[in-house]
C-alpha cells in the first residue's frame, strides 16, 4: 500500500508534539489559475535549463559505479584513484592556525562575527604578497569558500547572455555552470557538445594547448594550468599567446590556477599574471584546498583586477563585488586564520613538503603505466596523470574492467568532455602505500592480457 508524506506527516503529532496547519494550509487547491500538479509535486516549473544538463555531475556518477561493485563484490579491497580529494592530515603549524582561529571565539575579547565579504584585510594582503609577489593588488583579492563556488558566482556575474570556451577535455564545472546559467543550446548526443560553447580541443598531437587562432570567438575563457584532467601545465610562451589573443578578441580570461603550487617546471607559470598584460583581461580562480589539504575546510580565493572591464567600460570588479556582497557572507573566520597560517613560513614549507609527496606519488604512478606500454602525460607539475588507452578504447570501459579485475577506481577520461575518450586519469593524492598497491594490481592485470 503507498502511503503519502502527508499522511506520514498526520501521524507526527503523536510522536514529537508536531502539529499539522489546519487542512486549507496544507496544499494549494486547484484554482482557476492553472490546472493541478500532477500528484505529489508542486505547481513550479522546472528550470529549462537544468533538464540540458548531461547524466549528472562525473563525480556522483563514478560514486555510483563504486557503489554497485560494492555491493556485487562485497568486501572488496576497493583502492582510489579517482576523485582528487586529499588524504594527508594537515600538517602541524597549519592546523595550529586553524586551532587558534577557533579558540578565539571564545573569548570575549576575540570574539568576531560577520567579517567583510571579501575576506579578513590581512590575508588579502598576504595572498597578495606571498603568492604573487605583489603582482596583484590586496584589493583585488576576494577570499572564499572554494574554487569551485567562485565559478559559479563569476557565471551568475556573466549571466545568461555571454558565451563561453573550455578546454575539452576540461573540470566539468565550467560546463555545467554555464548550461545552468542558460548560456547554451542543448546537449547534442552524438557529439557529446552542447551548442553555443565553443570546444578548444587539447590532444596529444597538439600538445594539450589548443590551436587558439583556429577557433571561433568566446566573450569568456576558461582555461586551467596545471590541467585537471591532462596534469600539464602551460609554458610562458603558450601563456602569452592566450593573454594575446584574448585581447585581440575583447575576451574575458577566466585562469584556474588550483593547481599552481605543483608547477616544479621553470618557465611554466604559476599564476596568469606572470605574462605582461594578463591584469587587463583576466580573472583568477585559486584554492588552498589541494595547497594545504583544505578541501574539506574550504578556503579559496579569486582575483579581478581593477583594470579589468566590461564593454561598457564599467570595473568587472565591481559586478564581482556586489554578488560577493549579496550572494556570500565571507568565508569563515577559523578558516581565514588558517589560511594565514598557511602563509606564514612555516606554513609554506609545510605545503611545500605535502605537495612533494603527491608528487612523489605521480611519478610512481607515471613509470608504472609509462612501463606498461601507455602514452601519458601529466604528473610532473600536478596531481593528474592522463594515460591513454590507444585508438578505439573506451574510457568508460576501461575504468570498468580495471575496477572489476583490480578494485581500483579510476576516472574515465569521456567524464571530462569527448576530447577525454579513450583516456584515463589517474589521481596521485591516494596515500603511498595505497599508490603503490594499485600499481601493483594494474601490472598484474596488464600481464594476464
Ligand atoms: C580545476 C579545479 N578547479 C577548482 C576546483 C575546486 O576547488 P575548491 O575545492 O576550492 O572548490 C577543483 C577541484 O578539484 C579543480 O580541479
Amino acid at each position: 500500500m503507498r502511503v503519502s508524506p502527508l499522511a506520514l506527516l498526520a501521524l507526527l503529532p503523536l510522536a514529537s508534539g508536531f502539529s499539522l496547519p489546519p487542512p486549507s494550509f496544507r496544499a494549494a487547491p486547484p484554482t482557476a489559475l492553472g490546472a493541478a500538479p500532477p500528484s505529489e509535486a508542486t505547481a513550479v516549473p522546472r528550470n529549462p535549463n537544468f533538464a540540458k544538463l548531461a547524466g549528472g555531475y562525473l563525480f556522483p556518477e563514478i560514486g555510483r559505479r563504486r557503489a554497485r561493485f560494492l555491493e556485487e563484490n562485497p568486501g572488496a579491497d576497493i583502492i582510489s584513484l579517482g576523485i582528487g580529494d586529499t588524504t594527508q592530515p594537515i600538517p602541524e603549524n597549519i592546523l595550529k592556525g586553524l586551532v587558534e582561529g577557533a579558540q578565539a571565539l571564545g573569548a570575549k575579547e576575540t570574539y568576531t562575527g560577520y567579517g567583510a565579504e571579501q575576506g579578513k584585510a590581512p590575508l588579502r594582503e598576504k595572498i597578495a604578497e606571498v603568492l604573487y609577489n605583489g603582482l596583484i593588488d590586496p584589493s583585488e583579492v576576494f577570499v572564499s569558500d572554494g574554487a569551485k563556488c567562485d565559478i559559479m558566482r563569476l557565471q551568475q556575474m556573466f549571466g545568461p547572455g555571454v558565451t563561453s570556451a573550455v578546454q575539452d577535455p576540461s573540470y566539468p564545472v565550467y560546463v555545467d555552470t554555464s548550461v545552468m546559467l542558460g548560456q547554451t543550446g542543448e546537449l547534442n548526443e552524438e557529439t557529446g557538445q552542447y551548442e553555443n560553447i565553443v570546444y578548444m580541443p587539447c590532444t596529444l598531437e597538439n600538445n594539450f594547448f589548443p590551436d587558439l587562432a583556429s577557433l571561433p570567438r568566446a566573450d569568456v575563457v576558461y582555461f586551467c594550468s596545471p590541467n585537471n584532467p591532462t596534469g600539464v601545465a602551460a609554458t610562458t610562451a603558450q601563456l602569452t599567446e592566450l593573454v594575446s589573443i584574448c585581447k585581440e578578441r575583447g575576451s574575458i580570461l577566466v585562469f584556474d590556477a588550483a593547481y599552481a603550487p605543483f608547477i616544479r617546471s621553470p618557465d611554466t607559470p604559476k599564476s596568469i599574471y606572470e605574462i605582461p598584460g594578463a591584469d587587463e583581461v583576466a580573472i583568477e580562480v585559486n584554492s588552498f584546498s589541494k595547497y594545504a589539504g583544505f578541501t574539506g575546510v574550504r578556503l579559496g580565493w579569486t582575483v579581478v583586477p581593477n583594470k579589468l572591464k566590461f564593454q561598457d567600460g564599467t570595473l568587472v570588479r565591481n559586478d564581482f563585488n556586489r554578488v560577493m556582497t549579496t550572494c556570500f557572507n565571507g568565508a569563515s573566520n577559523i578558516v581565514q586564520a588558517g589560511g594565514m597560517a598557511c602563509l606564514s613560513p612555516e606554513g609554506m614549507g609545510e605545503i611545500t613538503k605535502l605537495i612533494d609527496y603527491y608528487l612523489e606519488n605521480a611519478g610512481i604512478l607515471r613509470e608504472t603505466m609509462l612501463g606498461l606500454g601507455y602514452e601519458v602525460v601529466g604528473g610532473t607539475d600536478a596531481p593528474y596523470i592522463f594515460v591513454g588507452l590507444g585508438k578505439d578504447s573506451s574510457s568508460w570501459d576501461t575504468f570498468s574492467e580495471i575496477l572489476e579485475n583490480t578494485s581500483v577506481v579510476t576516472i574515465p577520461g569521456a567524464g571530462f568532455g569527448p576530447g577525454g575518450e579513450g583516456f584515463l586519469r589517474l589521481s596521485a593524492f591516494a596515500p603511498r602505500e595505497a599508490v603503490v598497491e594499485a600499481c601493483e594490481r594494474i601490472k598484474v592485470w596488464k600481464g594476464k592480457q
